[in-house]
């Protein structure tokens, strides 16, 4: 979590890093703070409690230098609340000539403290980081050499962390190292940037590089330098950043999570270009690394994933599994890392996240990968993390997704999951061909489907706003619709604050139909009336059931399904499509009918309370 934006070169030093930052608020926004180098070499700093907007305001009333030298820094808090206090940036040593940002957890911090207090060194916050910052500046009060005094204290530091340093006595040089956590260089012409994505600096350039683990970067205007924790050098491949500043911006829509979800039928597109041939086929070239044989070979796939992704990856084990018949099985990543799962070479571990930061799907595949597994990534940023140290990646095209509640990146994921397994099928031979390619087909006319999902939304929209006074709102599915219930209740917990909770339908009589008491809103994912396993009378039984009880019921549904309107007070119409792939519509109108809710209660759907985009800290 937090973001970091660095820059060194001849801009308005304050104009890039609140640009910077203000795409990377995203990733938290519990204070923010800036500190640069004014010409005449004085370190200044403006921090600030709150979203960036009083980090600006702040500025306002105490202006900044003009500068060519500074960092800024977005919170999440973890250690120290969120106060100005313990607002990054933190000044080092007697001087306080050093000013150092960082995301992450430094887990040794307290006996790193505890050395520094028996010096007599007194601490500013209650934050991990700023322990850090007086070390730096220590260790440079004593030999005068920036980088070496820098590189002397990271290696002592246990945990996660990205950290940028810049002190007045070197007023040309950004100093950042990352362990476990996001760290991207941003390439200009006489100008140099850091930050934790490439969002970061996409307005200024698009050429790239990654940080590796372990590595330090001593940035300066005309020079990058990246060594590793050891002190050699090393040398990463550029990448073009493939999107548009304006894609991370609102473009006049009400908020980034409604361009967000607007956005889907290209983001279902942009995944599917150039992988499903005109016939149905599939090609897949990103997964070249496995041979043919390694897949017949495949005995089980484990998708880890968190959140929203792990929701993607349950969908998509209903088509893995059907047309590949290799066994699958959906973790969340944290769990998964530490129950000493069976694994070994013939299981392929796919591991999805949007971000391609999410520590603990990082931890879950090093995991796997000691144990001999191959990983494949479904990601959906470019030079992550996850993508690095994957064996292959199948990235979805979902653009960036900047509120934090997932709506694109799903809906790609899901589109990706299944094509990999139609891929994975084709090889395996399990299924007839024929039978692959007519899903195939389907599959490529699911972007025209989502743009018509998306311009019906407002019965849900209309139904979201109705219920802003709900206290709990629960969901129900069979089948693939089980995860979209999932996602459902999820997206409410997440916006509006209230409970929410999906339900597998036939579990209902296990224990669940207990909540239903007159006026309790439940919304139904009810599967196609076409379907072969019969599952369409079951849940309309399941409606019946709850009815009964008082239920109020919203349902999503295939037009052309005549019965379901007798039965619920409520229906949502998604066009017909092969069954499997339902989710990829039946989902859009639970996230619309979240973002009304929350709307209608006045919250901030783009960041709500307590969490950050990218959760890089386990
Ligand atoms: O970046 P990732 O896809 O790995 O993130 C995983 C989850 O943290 C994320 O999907 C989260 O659940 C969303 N905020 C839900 O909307």
């Amino acid at each position: 979590m937090c973001g970091i934006v660095g820059y060194v070169g001849p801009k308005s030093t304050l104009d890039v890093l609140i640009g910077g930052l203000r795409r990377l608020e995203y990733r938290g926004y519990d204070s923010a703070g800036v500190s640069v180098i004014s010409p005449t070499g004085h370190l200044e700093t403006r921090k600030k409690a709150g979203k960036l907007v009083n980090l600006v305001a702040e500025i306002e009333e105490h202006p900044l230098p003009a500068a060519h030298i500074g960092i800024g820094h977005t919170r999440w808090a973890t250690h120290g609340a969120p106060t100005d206090g313990n607002a990054h940036p933190h000044l080092g040593g007697q001087t306080q000539k050093l000013s150092l940002i960082h995301n992450g957890i430094i887990e040794n911090f307290a006996e790193l403290k505890a050395e520094l207090l028996a010096e007599g060194t007194s601490f500013a916050s209650e934050t991990d980081s700023e322990v850090a910052a007086h070390l730096i500046a220590r260790e440079f009060e004593k030999t005068g050499d920036l980088p070496s005094a820098f590189a002397s204290v990271v290696v002592r530091l246990h945990g996660a962390f990205t950290i940028l340093v810049i002190h007045e006595d070197q007023p040309d040089v950004v100093l950042a190292a990352r362990r476990n956590a996001p760290l991207v260089i941003g390439l200009g012409d006489g100008e140099n940037f850091l930050g934790s994505d490439v969002a970061a600096f996409v307005e200024h350039t698009k050429r790239a590089i990654s940080v590796g683990q372990d590595e330090i970067v001593i940035l300066r205007a005309d020079s990058v330098e990246v060594r590793t924790f050891d002190g050699k050098t090393v040398t990463h491949e550029e990448f073009t950043v493939d999107w548009d500043a304006s894609a991370a911006s609102k473009g006049g829509w009400s908020s980034f999570m409604a361009k967000e979800i607007a956005d889907q039928p290209q983001a279902v597109a942009d995944t599917l270009m150039g992988r499903l041939n005109s016939d149905g086929s599939v090609r897949l070239a990103e997964i070249d690394g496995l041979s043919h044989e390694d897949i017949k070979n495949l005995e089980r796939i484990i998708i880890v994933a968190c959140g929203t992704a792990s929701y993607a990856g349950d969908i998509a084990k209903y088509g893995i599994e059907k047309w590949s018949r290799i066994p699958v099985q959906v973790e969340l990543s944290h769990e998964f890392r530490y129950r000493d799962p069976i694994i070994n070479k013939n299981t392929l571990i796919v591991a999805i996240s949007q971000s391609g930061e999410t520590m603990d799907t990082l931890m879950a595949i090093r995991y796997a990968k000691e144990l001999g597994a191959k990983v494949l990534a479904i990601c959906n940023t470019q030079g992550a993390t996850l993508a690095r140290e994957s064996d292959a990646v199948i990235y979805t095209h979902a653009g960036p997704e900047v509120a934090v509640a997932s709506t694109k990146a799903l809906t790609a994921q899901i589109t990706a999951g299944f094509l990999l397994g139609l891929f994975l099928a084709s090889i395996r031979g399990a299924v007839p061909a024929a039978e692959l390619q007519r899903v195939g087909l389907d599959l490529l006319k699911m972007p025209g489907r989502v743009s018509h999902v998306i311009e019906g939304l407002k019965q849900a929209e209309r139904l979201g706003a109705e219920m802003a006074n709900a206290k709990s709102v629960l969901f129900l599915g069979r089948n693939v619709g089980f995860p979209v219930a999932m996602e459902g209740a999820l997206k409410l917990k997440e916006l509006a604050y209230i409970h929410a909770e999906g339900f597998a339908a036939g579990e209902l009589k296990h224990g669940p139909i207990a909540l239903i008491e007159e006026g309790q809103p439940v919304i139904v994912i009810v599967p196609s009336p076409r379907d072969e396993d019969s599952l369409h009378p079951k849940v309309i039984s399941n409606i019946q059931e709850i009815r009964a009880r008082g239920a109020k019921v919203i349902a999503i549904a295939e037009e052309g399904d005549n019965q379901v309107s007798s039965y619920a007070e409520n229906v949502i119409f998604v066009p017909e499509c092969e069954t499997l792939l339902a989710p990829i519509l039946t989902v859009i109108p639970l996230q619309a009918f979240a973002l009304a809710l929350s709307t209608a209660k006045g919250l901030d759907v783009d960041q709500p309370r307590n969490l950050a985009k990218s959760v890089t800290v386990e």
